[in-house]
């Protein structure tokens, strides 16, 4: 991979890159889209699949975490991207490794705060490609909206000479934002999983023509979760999108964040209110 970027370098040709832990689904392709728009027709996009075990938490999913490598080149492929980059464990974390990337202030609230380690490992590991792919552009979802943000934070600190581009959530016809994760859930659960999206658009309806307070609006955005026998609501979260420091005052451009568990499969989504 690093004698490829090198040789796309030295002809100058324009390389993103979209980083995934495969089982692709279109989400992901839409980045895919995001990225060939963003090079043009003379750029190449790489996309990276490897599921980074620094990421999880020992309690989580990294075992189960669904994987299918033959399909997912298959449908990279079709979407004309040029080089599907599969690096092994070894490869990532070589043997005695010991150097991580720590952003320390934005990660610290909602997924961080849910899962303390999980954006040290996502840091590292984005980290890790971008020196190896070196891309003129990186495309990550809107979905992982925190991430995203980290993402640019971590990019800009350390000088990576890289633009971010952070393209919008795709969902299914019901509004359940599209996830590798969806798959875990049974048919009852798969039903009652609408109330994420549901609840932004409550929260976006509510402070439509006039703000509300945060502690109000989320005692009643977990009112509404309630209904769902299945949902358990981890956290609810209304911040700013720049800062993601949370606001008192929720109105029109407060962002809202949420992750809802439903068994044991857990769904994040946001929206820009
Ligand atoms: P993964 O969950 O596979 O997601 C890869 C990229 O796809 C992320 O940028 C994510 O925000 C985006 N994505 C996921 N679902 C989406 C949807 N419904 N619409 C649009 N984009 C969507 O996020 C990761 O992997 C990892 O943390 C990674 C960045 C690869 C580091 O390991």
């Amino acid at each position: 991979m690093q004698q490829q970027a090198r040789a796309w370098k030295k002809a100058g040709v324009p390389v993103a890159v979209v980083p995934t832990m495969g089982y692709l689904h279109g989400g992901h392709l839409s980045l895919v889209v995001r990225a060939r728009k963003a090079v043009g027709p003379r750029g190449k996009v790489v996309v990276s699949i490897y599921v980074n075990p620094t990421q999880f938490a020992p309690t989580e999913d990294l075992k189960k975490y669904p994987r299918d490598l033959s399909r997912d080149k298959q449908l990279c492929r079709g979407a004309g991207v040029v080089l599907v980059f599969t690096p092994s464990d070894k490869q990532v974390y070589p043997e005695g490794f010991s150097t991580y990337v720590v952003e320390e202030k934005l990660s610290k609230s909602m997924e961080g705060a849910s899962r303390p380690t999980h954006f040290r490992g996502v840091c590292t590991v984005v980290a890790k490609l971008f020196n190896i792919v070196a891309p003129d552009i990186a495309v990550f979802g809107a979905k992982d909206f925190q991430q995203a943000s980290i993402v640019q934070r971590m990019a800009r600190d350390l000088n990576f000479p890289l633009k971010v581009i952070v393209a919008p959530t795709l969902r299914e016809r019901d509004g359940l934002a599209m996830s590798s994760r969806n798959k875990f859930l049974t048919p009852d659960q798969r039903a009652q999983a609408t109330v994420l999206n549901e609840a932004l658009h409550e929260a976006s309806a509510t402070v439509k023509n006039k703000p509300a307070s945060a502690y109000r609006l989320k005692e009643q955005i977990a009112a509404h979760i309630a209904t769902r026998p299945q949902a358990r609501l981890d956290y609810v979260e209304f911040f700013d999108p720049k800062t993601l420091e949370p606001v008192q005052s929720v109105k029109c451009g407060t962002q809202m964040a949420l992750a809802v568990f439903f068994g044991k499969t857990r769904l994040i989504d946001n929206a820009t209110l």
